[in-house]
């Protein structure tokens, strides 16, 4: 039987004292505290850092035997792991940019272009004129525009001044060409998908699932008005880090659609992810969480946010102040064991459960 709890033990980095701390496996779990408590380092410097060096190393069987001989990778910050066997996979969904390049959007990023693409070579007016589903690609190819190479802008440089960005005189933003732009599906052509918000594609695409289902995600995490070609550099940090969930959530379908296979289990860390969104897009982000952990998957998340807190499974609680004077955990519980502890997380937390 899998150990269901991770553990970390006597974790000393930054302020703190000496924390042995665990979380319960395939679960939402909220690490609080008051700014300055450790939530950051005892998550990601202390838990994640270890994990994904120990998962990394039993990925391959050369590491495994080295592990099997004693040889773990050096622990940062703490002097032992226990439980991390059934993790598969590491990662980190951040506010940090989805890509540097203006070729990246959503579509491409989520995956599902390539099926766009693909429906688009499988019209008779495609096959006609011997259209494969490379032509529909405004990264590379015969099929986009080349005055502005499928960017659909152009960049002026102007001399003691910032780069002009201003739309493509030959395509109009379109960013492919006319030839190109007269093969329709459903009488849009391949330039209007790119400029079609979520919203819409969703009912545009309904007869195909594996276009539709990634987009209806998108939806609803609350990103219903991106269009799916909006440059990825353009996406706002909360933006980009539903994207990267939503991303997430994909695989987690995919995957349960293999039957028989074990989806791999990935331990995720997010670092305060609320920050910036709406109370209403709270709501779809916790959704979104809960449905990586019902496919299987553990969630840390650090959080403030009192709506995020109430609805973990489990919540470790750091403090009691900041600095010097936190640096411990001063609960280990769910969200109503917090509250009776009276912790500063739970004396704030006691409203919101009692709505
Ligand atoms: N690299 C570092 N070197 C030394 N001290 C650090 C370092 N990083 C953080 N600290 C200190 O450790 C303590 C805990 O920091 P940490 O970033 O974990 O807090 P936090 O609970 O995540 O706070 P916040 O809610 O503000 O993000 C703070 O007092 C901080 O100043
Ligand atoms: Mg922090
Ligand atoms: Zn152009």
């Amino acid at each position: 039987m899998a150990q269901p709890w991770l553990a970390v033990l006597g974790a000393q980095l930054h302020n703190l004292q000496n924390v042995t701390a665990r979380v319960p496996l395939q679960r939402l779990v909220a690490v609080t505290g008051v700014s300055g408590s450790g939530k950051s380092t005892l998550a990601r410097d202390v838990l994640l850092a270890n994990v994904q060096a120990w998962v990394q190393q039993r990925s391959t069987k050369a590491g495994r035997d080295a592990m099997d001989a004693g040889k773990a990778p050096p622990l940062v910050g703490c002097t032992g792991l226990q439980g991390f066997e059934t993790i598969d996979r590491v990662l980190e969904v951040d506010q940090t940019p989805i890509g540097k390049t203006p070729r990246s959007c959503p579509a491409t990023y989520i995956g599902f272009w390539d099926t766009v693409r693909k429906l688009f070579a499988e019209t008779l007016e495609a096959k006609a004129r011997g259209y494969a589903a490379g032509r529909f690609s405004f990264n590379t190819g015969a099929g986009r525009c080349a005055t502005c190479e499928g960017q659909g802008i152009r960049t002026i440089a102007m001399s003691f001044l910032p780069d002009v960005k201003v739309p493509c005189e030959a395509c109009h933003g379109a960013r492919f060409n006319p030839e190109t732009l007269a093969v329709t599906w459903r009488g849009k052509s391949i330039g209007d998908v790119l400029q079609m918000e979520v919203d819409e594609a969703v009912a545009f695409f309904a007869s195909m699932p594996a276009i539709a289902h990634p987009l209806q995600l998108l939806k609803d995490v609350g990103l219903g008005y991106l269009t799916l070609g909006q440059p990825s550099p353009t996406l706002s940090g909360g933006e980009a880090q539903r994207i990267k969930l939503v991303t997430e959530l994909t695989k987690v379908r995919d995957e349960v659609g293999r039957r028989g296979q074990k989806a791999p289990h990935t331990f995720y860390v997010l670092d305060e992810p609320t920050v910036g969104l709406h109370m209403a897009d709270v709501d779809k982000l916790i959704r979104v969480l809960h449905r990586l952990v019902d496919g299987g998957h553990s969630v840390v998340v650090i959080e403030h946010d009192l709506d995020v807190i109430a609805e973990a499974d489990w919540v470790i609680d750091l403090g009691p102040e900041g600095g010097n004077a936190g640096g411990r955990i001063v609960a280990a519980d769910t969200p109503e064991g917090v509250v009776q502890r009276g912790t500063h997380t739970g004396v704030a937390l006691a409203p919101v459960l009692a709505r």
